[in-house]
């Protein structure tokens, strides 16, 4: 039969990917510069055969397509490498779960994430960014990387089960959400099983941190049983033990759903939005004069120095276009598969039933075509008026279509409060000496970011509200803005 599909309406370019390795395929290239390479391929095509191990792939690379993808959610389903392997790590919930599963799985969960309730929670995330900064003293270094991971997992945390994660919880979180991530991604790009279970340190590594995630996530929900009193508080974990219990047959949900469901949304929501943040502090410290405008901006808004509520966020318009700039230039959701459910025509190409299709939001947001200098960090160019008119499917950090991040809102509320409170307070530097390196994983970010805190001499409080600072002379490094293609080696998989 012939692969070319009738009458396609476009001129779309098809093409293969060069340096395909025996076994392998193209995950040594992704593995080691994972960004240079996505970055490669738009050259060969608009829809790009790859090996991942020796499975065929297509990489989406044109808006269009992506966009085609995206909204055809039944028969682009969520599968391929990457969801093959969450399903195991985090079970059948919203994020992993098939196109039949979906509609119900996503009904039950939204009353959680409608915006009346996500503005109510800005409160409660402006308590744990102070929180997350207060032990900051002038001159010292902090893990911007951690703190960030430890703030967004308390955030997702006291949605979920109204009481935050005490510190060392969230702490073991963390370095079981770092190996994860880490070992998820070398397991996208080369789905050989056979690899992963020699028990080398990095797998045995990688199946620990699972465990352990899983057993922090059961401690939890055992806390609050189905049907026990306590179990009805009015946060996400008690929406889902209220259909666990099930009054409509139909509806009901088993116990074990509720854990993929929890499982997913700290997986989803700790990891992405905290890389969000980090990204945000790296990029602004490379960009003193993006950095003074939101100085400027939150030394306005937040004159009281207190964390942003709700009726402030519409007011934070800069700091809102450096956090949408910061999602084009480094998406932390940079790589997706999905699976064909029937065999299907995508840019003139008949692609067969069961073929593994990825997207990625990165590649799409360096496109010159609807980013012009695509690698420069710009939040003006999301001034209104200048904003370009961006094809579907070319700004898609959320991504787009029924499979849309269910925490969209939350992640901006949360990332736009920690942004404009820490701003307002303290400026990051980077360490004399620092390198850049962006190791993208599962998802992207810096992962290891210290930055040295200064307080805000231009507050006019003049020092953070917390306790008297011992001012230190600091030293600025020159830092310079990497490649975006370029340091993006992954290390430890
Ligand atoms: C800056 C932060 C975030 C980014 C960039 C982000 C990005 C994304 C992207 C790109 C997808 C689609 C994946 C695909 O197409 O395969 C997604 C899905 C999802 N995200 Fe997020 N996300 C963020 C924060 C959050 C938060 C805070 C939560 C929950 C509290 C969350 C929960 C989910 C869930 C449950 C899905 C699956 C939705 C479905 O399939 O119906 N995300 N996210």
């Amino acid at each position: 039969m012939s692969r070319a599909a009738p009458e396609p309406k476009h001129a779309w370019r098809t093409g293969t990917a060069p340096g395909i390795f025996p076994l392998l395929g193209h995950g040594i290239a992704f593995y080691r510069k994972p960004l240079e390479f996505l970055n490669s391929l738009p050259a060969y095509g608009d829809l790009v055969e790859l090996r991942l191990g020796p499975r065929r792939a297509w990489m989406v690379c044109h808006p269009e397509l992506v966009h085609q993808v995206l909204m055809d959610a039944r028969t682009f389903d969520k599968g391929g490498p990457l969801y093959d392997r969450l399903r195991t790590l985090l079970g059948d919930g919203v994020g992993t779960c098939r196109h039949e599963a979906h509609r119900r799985q996503r009904r039950l969960l939204q009353p959680g994430f409608r915006k009346a309730r996500v503005a109510a929670q800005t409160e409660l995330m402006g308590e744990e960014v102070e929180s997350a900064c207060r032990e900051w003293r002038a001159g010292q270094e902090v893990d911007v990387s951690a703190t960030m991971l430890t703030l967004s997992a308390r955030v997702i945390g006291r949605a979920l089960f109204s009481d935050s994660l005490d510190a060392a919880t969230a702490a073991e979180m963390h370095r079981c959400l770092v190996a994860v991530v880490r070992g998820l991604f070398l397991r996208t790009v080369v789905p050989v099983d056979a690899l992963f279970r020699v028990p080398t340190p990095a797998n045995r590594r990688f199946r620990h941190a699972s465990i352990r995630l899983r057993a922090i996530v059961d401690a939890a929900i055992a806390e609050r049983r189905p049907g026990e009193p306590g179990t009805d508080r009015d946060d996400l974990l008690g929406v889902l033990l209220a259909a666990a219990r099930g009054n409509d047959a139909a509806e009901a949900i088993t116990e074990r759903e509720v854990r993929s469901q929890v499982f997913t949304l700290i997986f989803a929501g700790a990891e992405s939005t905290s890389l969000c943040l980090a990204s945000a502090f790296d990029l602004l410290a490379r960009h003193p004069e993006d950095e003074r405008r939101l100085h400027s901006e939150v030394d306005v808004v937040l004159a009281q120095g207190r964390p942003p509520g709700r009726d402030d966020l519409p007011r934070l318009v800069h700091t809102q276009r450096v956090l949408t700039e910061t999602l084009r230039h480094r998406p932390p959701g940079w790589l997706f598969t999905r699976v064909t459910t029937k065999e299907t025509v995508l840019a003139g190409y008949r692609i067969p039933q069961g073929t593994t299709v990825l997207y990625s939001p990165y590649l799409l947001h360096h496109d010159p075509a609807s980013f012009p200098d695509p690698d420069r960090f710009h939040p003006d160019r999301w001034l209104p008026g200048q904003a370009p008119a961006v094809p579907p499917g070319a700004m898609i950090p959320f991504a787009a279509g029924i499979r849309k991040c269910i925490g969209e809102t939350f992640a901006l509320a949360e990332a736009t409060v920690a942004i404009a409170f820490i701003a307002r307070h303290w400026r990051l530097r980077h360490p004399p000496g620092h390198v850049a390196r962006l190791r993208p994983a599962a998802s992207l970010g810096p992962r290891d970011l210290v930055m040295v805190c200064e307080p805000r001499s231009e507050s006019p409080s003049g020092t953070p509200p917390w306790g008297a600072l011992v001012s230190t002379a600091l030293t600025t490094t020159g830092s310079h803005e990497p490649r975006a293609a370029g340091g993006d080696h992954v290390h430890d998989a």
